[in-house]
């Protein structure tokens, strides 16, 4: 910034407030016009008055990325809505322009995106934990699980390597055993999938581990019936859903996962860095399940191998 010459601190610190509140303003403005821009468009289109082709072109403008690309991969990053960026940039000028006030109210937001969070995929704010992103929230829960040599995690042979890794590295450290549930690249039917894991579980197994969306097929997990299966055997069941949020409609209590990561800034238009993990506090949950299990197929306690890692939720 050129500092005006013959200001003195006083006036400098004045200036420099000025401007950057300004600018935060005139993002505010521009959001707020974003904002009623689309409730205009989704009511045409709600009246019929805007049909899809038309109302699509108009949302694709409200996107920043180069007009002469087909946005048809939301691998890695997905594209981020221009009011996302205005609010990146309101929030990068406090910080650049003032940094102490970054410490006051940049952690203030913390709560209220944990509860809007829960909120979108009805689950409790206390079991949202936010991560940089869905690897990272994976590696944070697969470390801190107490699983001892012997342990079995079964895992398809479709998945992630964000997903993979950790568990190799945890299968190198602790000797738990990672075995691959080999389903064809063309399954689609729920019994096929589910039978496979079935048949895959021993009295060693510990965990399922199992993507939500698969990268390489696009094929969506049964995760509902996979739960069921995990807890009717006493198994914990983590989910790699890097894709699910935004792009599928989400019900952690439904679904009944275990833990769950995902990254909003594939497809929720997300600032990129910004995910989550939820781990549901559901300590009834196993004996509930368990005894709802047919008999003569509950041949183990729950594994008293499995704890989560102690301490509060990050
Ligand atoms: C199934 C799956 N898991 C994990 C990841 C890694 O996600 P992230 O880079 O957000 O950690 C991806 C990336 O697209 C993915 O498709």
């Amino acid at each position: 910034m050129n500092m005006p010459s013959g200001l003195s601190r006083r006036d400098f610190a004045k200036y420099l407030f000025a401007g950057s509140a300004l600018s935060a303003a005139a993002l505010d403005e521009l959001n707020a016009g974003i904002g009623q821009k689309i409730t205009a468009l989704n009511q045409k289109y709600l009246d019929d008055e805007a049909p899809d082709g038309v109302y699509w072109e108009e949302i694709r403008k409200l996107y920043e990325f180069d007009d002469r690309f087909i946005m048809m991969n939301n691998g890695t990053l997905g594209p981020m809505p221009k009011s996302v960026f205005n609010t990146l940039m309101k929030y990068f000028r406090v910080q650049v322009s003032n940094p102490f006030d970054s410490y006051n109210f940049l952690p203030s937001f913390r709560e209220s995106v944990r509860t809007k969070l829960a909120a979108f995929v009805n689950a409790s704010p206390d079991e949202i934990a936010l991560t940089s992103n869905t690897t990272e929230g994976l590696n944070f829960v697969i470390n801190g699980l107490d699983l001892k040599a012997g342990d079995e995690v079964l895992m398809s042979n479709l998945e992630h390597p964000g997903h993979v890794g950790p568990w190799r590295l945890k299968e190198k450290r602790t000797g738990i055993s990672i075995k691959e549930v080999p389903l064809s690249p063309a399954t689609r039917a729920v019994d096929e999938i589910v039978g496979a894991f079935a048949a895959a579980i021993t009295p060693k197994t510990r965990v399922i581990s199992i993507s939500h969306t698969v990268f390489i097929t696009g094929l969506i997990m049964p995760l509902k019936e996979l739960s069921q299966l995990a807890h009717d055997k006493g198994l914990l069941i983590l989910a790699d859903s890097a894709h699910g949020i935004g792009m599928l409609d989400l019900d952690m209590k439904a679904l009944g996962i275990d833990v769950f990561a995902s990254s909003p800034y594939k497809w929720l238009g997300a600032p990129t860095g910004m995910a989550f993990s939820t781990s549901a506090r559901r300590p009834s949950t196993r004996s509930t399940r368990r005894s709802s299990a047919p008999a003569g197929k509950r041949t183990r306690r729950p594994p008293s191998s499995i704890r989560r890692a102690s301490g509060p939720t990050p």
